[in-house]
């Protein structure tokens, strides 16, 4: 449920101007890897701004079940006592919409001597499990399955051998779970990605006390890990999710005479492939204020509304902003000419078949899509002729294809209703509250 309490359907509508200053929830990814590496930790890890959105709750909870203490503090803040290892279960880990959290804890727990059983929603239940079994079986983890290596399924973990793992799907969570296994098996862990990936597990490992190390060769990112190392217990503050910024980013930029700025916004240059195609497409965009925060880049960002043009957007971006394609689709709604964005077939792996919902969603909204198999081509309608909008658009439960869709009608000519709104939940608890704090018209459908 988002935080006004609605699960029943909502409507975006032509909406005046959209002003203010907001902070972006805490970053999804940061937010689960500071449960997972606190509870794997020996000693205290004090977080700040989690993200308490249901998908790191889900995280939060199969922590306790792993044995580590976790607490809410309150307002974002949260204490996790790490017992420098992980005890068996006593119930079945259900990780909800998350496939960050499945993933990375399967890697987590699978170098110790346990057995564990994880399960998730209807979503998750469909999504591809076997790119973290492979390599984890290859390091000496035994699974049972559903067919097609779909949840549930059980673990049998511990005894692991480092492996050498060149990805075969440029896969942060994939990476993450094979070097989280890799902290508790013999000899080094070796990762290969042929393009490199969100890189927030290398950055928090350092933080934990591990030594990592990382080289750029001709034929990718290498990434090596001595097993055996002990984390000790920190301090993390969780920067703002720039993969939730960009819904009010967008949504300035599309919505005529407005001015947005996001505050303590992510900046890690393997998360910021929207705002480089957005500058590409000619949008107003400023970060200011720009400083390290745990480790991290983070600075505010002021979003105008600009005249957008389409662009083709490089293939090899992708992995900088897979969670935001589905709101750059929105922003190409708005654009003069075409945008095209290829090699974006791991879309149709997330919560939903992005593609698919995309093409859907624009198409009933009035605008030409083409639909490929490892991409998405829209037809902008154009600078003074926004997307016509008028759609009931199904979301499959996927709370970006959700938001993305509100974000259009707030400039579409007709309102956009979307169903299943609920699921926003999942990675943007207030997002409806927040949107109309600055001026958007979304409500009860
Ligand atoms: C994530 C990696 C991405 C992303 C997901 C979060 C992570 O998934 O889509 O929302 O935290 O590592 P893939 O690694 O499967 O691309």
């Amino acid at each position: 449920m988002s935080s006004t309490g609605q699960t029943a359907a909502l409507s975006a509508r032509r909406s005046g101007p959209l002003r203010g200053r907001v902070r972006a929830p805490g970053d999804k990814s940061v937010s689960h890897r500071a449960l997972i590496f606190g509870a794997l930790a020996q000693g205290v890890t004090e977080v700040e701004g989690l993200l308490e959105g249901e998908d790191v709750l889900r995280s939060a909870a199969a922590m306790r079940a792993f044995g580590a203490g976790v607490e809410a503090l309150g307002g974002g803040r949260w204490r996790v006592t790490g017992r420098g290892g992980f005890v068996e279960p006593e119930d079945v880990i259900d990780c909800g919409n998350a496939g960050t959290g499945v993933r990375l804890i399967l890697g987590a727990a699978a170098g110790f001597d346990l057995a564990a059983t994880f399960t998730g929603d209807a979503s998750l239940r469909g999504r591809p499990m076997n790119r973290v079994m492979k390599p984890l079986a290859g390091m000496g983890a035994s699974f049972l399955h559903r067919s097609g290596g779909r949840l549930p399924l059980t673990l049998r973990g511990g005894s692991l051998q480092g492996i050498v793992y060149r990805l075969p799907e440029p896969s942060a969570q994939v990476k993450s779970a094979v070097l989280l296994a890799g902290l508790n098996a013999r000899g080094d862990t070796v990762v290969i990605e042929p393009e490199p990936t969100r890189d927030h597990t290398e950055r928090m490992l350092r933080g934990f006390g591990a030594r990592v190390e990382v080289e750029d060769l001709p034929e990718g990112r290498r990434i090596i890990l001595a097993g055996g190392q002990a984390l000790s217990g920190t301090r993390i503050r969780v920067p703002g999710d720039p993969s939730s910024a960009a819904f009010p980013l967008v949504a300035a930029l599309v919505t005529p005479g407005s001015e947005v700025t996001v505050e303590g916004v992510l900046l890690n240059p393997l998360r910021t492939g929207l705002l480089t195609t957005l500058q590409e497409m000619g949008a107003d965009l400023t970060l200011s204020g720009v400083r390290d925060e745990g480790g991290e880049p983070v600075g505010d960002v002021t979003a105008r509304f600009s005249a957008l043009r389409g662009v083709d957007v490089p293939p090899e971006r992708a992995p900088s902003m897979i969670d935001e394609y589905p709101v750059l689709a929105v922003a190409a709604a708005f654009a003069e000419g075409v945008t095209r964005m290829r090699g974006i077939g791991e879309m149709r792996v997330k919560e939903s078949d992005r593609i698919a919902l995309m093409a859907a969603g624009l198409a009933a909204c009035g605008l030409a899509v083409e639909e490929e198999p490892e991409g998405l081509i829209v037809n902008g309608a154009g600078g003074n002729r926004p997307p016509v909008g008028g759609a009931a658009v199904i979301t499959r439960g996927d709370h970006r294809i959700a938001m993305s869709h509100l974000v259009l009608g707030l400039a579409a000519d007709v309102e956009v209703r979307v169903d299943e709104p609920g699921m926003i939940a999942t990675s943007f608890p207030g997002f409806v509250d927040m949107m109309r704090g600055l001026g958007a018209d979304i409500g009860p459908a």
